[in-house]
């Protein structure tokens, strides 16, 4: 295969086979084809798409560039759960033990946050003694006895993913949605799982902000899962403003250990809920989503889910004093309470901004080498919708760095938008796809 003739057979888009894609990457993997050839391959993708067969073809391709785990000796249909991230989203903290605890066995594998966005392993080693670096013998062994594992990407899973990914970064070729369904989809494919369930965000704080955009991506990944074999669901979540209330690694364990116990957090557990539902369908345990979310909230409101997350931490390290006792964790030298300013609704959000700025408390990071601190975050009192009054706080903020209190505050204010008119909440779940098409989705009345 000459890869000139490759690339320009995609610039030109044709449509390439399968034979040749697999030359292409496992010689781009063995370091036999070269960075600027694979980014001129990325750029033409970028620009002529790439068909279903060549997507599930490349994502095959990425995915046995490396290990794939086998759980087969473990009982059970084993479930995972993908989100494309956003701000404040805590929902897997919450999620795994409670779809545990309804005896859907969950091997969830998750990345870091980068960016305006966070990730599930800097939130769950703000625990402290928790870790999430675990070898792939010790991953099956806990998920065989407690149903649950929460680990990190190993470098033996999807290699060419990384490889190709951090070409994307700095060739402007990330946003492609072949190319994302590959990566996101060549890394689950690995774990070891039966089925999925996918959380694509929609709205200024998402990956990817048009409805559209998201649709597309949903689409594109419930194919790719579909065609090797899973049975694979996902749902289109609103991401128009932080989910639930906190936004930092520490203080979404917290606010997750409270929603374990039981507190409701509107649209966080409405979201989880449904996932969660969707889980338990695939995992086997209940006969529709609906039944799944019923089996969710009991899961929770019988304390099982808090019981499984506590056995979880415990398991991986983890000092449970802290879920116990959240309130002994350390705090913060800076507090800063952001009023509302004026009388009226809560109108929006700008949860990029957002998210930028609970990064630059030091809850997030710039680059994978920067180091965090878990403690430093956001809280919102108020929520799309929500009346506001001048005098009302509407959101508080923790940090140790200096010189940055007077600034976020500023910018903290000038992110939420507040107006005279009333204001309906968005829809925390707007719509759900599966191998049959999209269709909107409808809130059914459990609770
Ligand atoms: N997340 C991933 O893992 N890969 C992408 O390409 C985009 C988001």
């Amino acid at each position: 295969m000459n890869p000139v003739s490759l690339i320009r057979k995609k610039r030109d888009g044709g449509t390439l086979r399968r034979d040749e894609l697999h030359r292409f990457i496992t010689d781009y993997v063995s370091g036999k084809i070269p960075d600027y050839q694979m980014s001129a391959f990325l750029m033409a993708v970028y620009f002529k798409g790439m068909s279903s067969e060549e997507q599930a073809t490349l994502t095959d391709v990425m995915l046995h560039s490396g290990k794939v785990i086998d759980l087969s000796a473990i009982p059970g249909v084993k479930v995972d759960k993908h989100s494309t991230g956003g701000v404040g989203d805590k929902v897997s903290l919450i999620l795994a033990p409670m779809v545990a605890a309804c005896g859907v066995p969950v091997p969830m594998i998750s990345g870091r946050g980068l960016g305006h966005t966070g990730g599930t392993l800097d939130k769950l080693e703000s625990i402290p003694g928790f870790t999430t670096t675990l070898s792939i013998d010790e991953y099956k062994r806990i998920v065989a006895e407690t149903g649950l594992v929460l680990i990190g990407q190993t470098s033996e899973i999807a290699p060419a993913d990384k490889m190709m990914y951090a070409l994307r970064d700095v060739t402007a070729t990330v946003e492609s949605v072949p190319l994302i369904a590959g990566s996101i989809m060549s890394k689950k494919l690995a774990e070891g799982i039966d089925a999925l369930v996918l959380d694509v965000k929609t709205g200024n704080g998402a990956f990817m902000q048009t409805y559209d955009d998201a649709v597309s991506l949903a689409r594109a990944l419930v194919a790719v899962g579909l065609n090797a074999g899973k049975n694979t669901v996902g749902f289109i979540t609103d991401m128009s403003q932080p989910l639930g209330s906190m936004v930092g690694n520490w203080l979404e364990v917290k606010e997750s250990i409270a929603c374990l116990r039981g507190r409701d957090v509107r649209d966080l557990m409405e979201v989880t809920c449904v996932l969660g539902g969707a889980m338990v369908y695939l995992g086997g345990k209940s006969a529709s989503i609906e039944e799944g979310m019923k089996l969710c909230r009991a899961a929770i409101w019988s304390g099982k889910a808090y019981e499984k997350f506590v056995e979880i931490v415990g398991r991986q390290g983890g000092d449970v004093s802290f879920v116990h006792q959240p309130e002994k964790y350390p705090v913060c030298r800076h507090e800063r309470e952001v009023l509302c300013g004026r009388n009226g609704f809560v109108q929006g959000f700008d949860t990029r901004r957002v998210g930028a700025l609970a990064s630059g408390l030091g809850a997030g990071r710039s680059s994978l080498t920067d180091l965090i601190d878990p403690k430093a975050g956001i809280a919102f009192w108020k929520k799309i919708g929500d009346r506001a009054e001048e005098k009302e706080p509407l959101a508080v903020f923790w940090t140790d760095r200096e010189g940055v209190v007077d600034h976020t505050a500023r910018e903290l204010a000038s992110c939420i938008h507040i107006t005279e008119k009333e204001v309906s909440p968005p829809r925390p779940v707007h719509a759900f796809v599966d191998g049959h098409g999209l269709k909107p989705w409808v809130m059914p009345q459990l609770f």
